[in-house]
């Protein structure tokens, strides 16, 4: 039961006041705030969904958030052919599903206390809407394995850059190592980085990296093409 402060208030959350009777009331009152907001943090963060917030420590909150409903989650998009990982092509593409890889991710990205949701489409115009959708999905970094559309839409590059979404480039093979027409990219340069070569580990490493921008480690805040020097 909330008891009462002498000459004050009852106390909140039910925190016991600290003062005496000759204590000045209003100096039992700040003592008591300073006693309540230090409960709250550290009920806040040892509680893993408190009022449905992800909030794993301190240090995972997000500084770019104006209110704790602000938490930014990950995305995952994936682009055309790449739903059939795992028989498509093993000798480049490796002998994961995209189930498995996607799985893993939601995992990893659970651990770094994030949320990661997963898309994947053939169709150029689903993954505009995806990306156009990022903003109301409190989504704070895109990981993005265009697949063939790397070296081809201009749409999804502008879908990224209108959103202003900070993204990481994935590649399970190495473009660059292969046939001439996939060493174009229309995303590297938005990109904060690319990450190609590695198969399935890339989006190991590109969620790790996603985590350590949104908790304020990168240079770059969003997309968008270099500056000219
Ligand atoms: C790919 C590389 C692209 O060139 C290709 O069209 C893909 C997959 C990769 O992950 O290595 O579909 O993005």
């Amino acid at each position: 039961m909330p008891r009462a402060i002498p000459g004050g208030r009852p106390s909140a959350l039910g925190i016991r006041a600290l003062g005496r009777s000759h204590e000045d009331p209003l100096r039992v009152r700040d003592k008591e705030s300073a006693l309540a907001s230090a409960r709250f943090q550290a009920f806040a963060t040892k509680t893993p969904r408190f009022l449905g917030i992800r909030v794993n420590s301190r240090a995972s909150l997000d500084s770019s958030t104006r209110g704790p409903f602000r938490m930014t989650r990950l995305l995952l998009l994936n682009g055309p052919n790449l739903n059939l990982l795992g028989t498509r092509e093993p000798g480049i593409y490796g002998a994961q599903t995209l189930a498995a890889i996607e799985q893993q991710a939601v995992q990893l990205a659970r651990d770094e206390g994030r949320e990661l949701v997963c898309f994947q489409s053939n169709a150029e115009h689903e993954l505009v809407a995806r990306i156009q959708q990022a903003a109301a999905d409190r989504i704070g970094v895109l990981i993005f394995n265009p697949g063939a559309f790397t070296h081809t839409s201009v749409a999804l590059r502008d879908a990224v850059l209108a959103m202003r979404l900070p993204m990481i480039e994935v590649h399970l093979s190495n473009p660059q190592a292969r046939e001439e027409f996939r060493r174009k990219s229309y995303f590297s340069d938005i990109a904060l980085g690319v990450i190609s070569g590695f198969g399935a580990l890339g989006y190991e490493l590109a969620v790790r990296a996603a985590c350590r921008h949104l908790a304020g480690g990168a240079a770059r805040t969003q997309a968008g093409p270099p500056a000219s020097p």
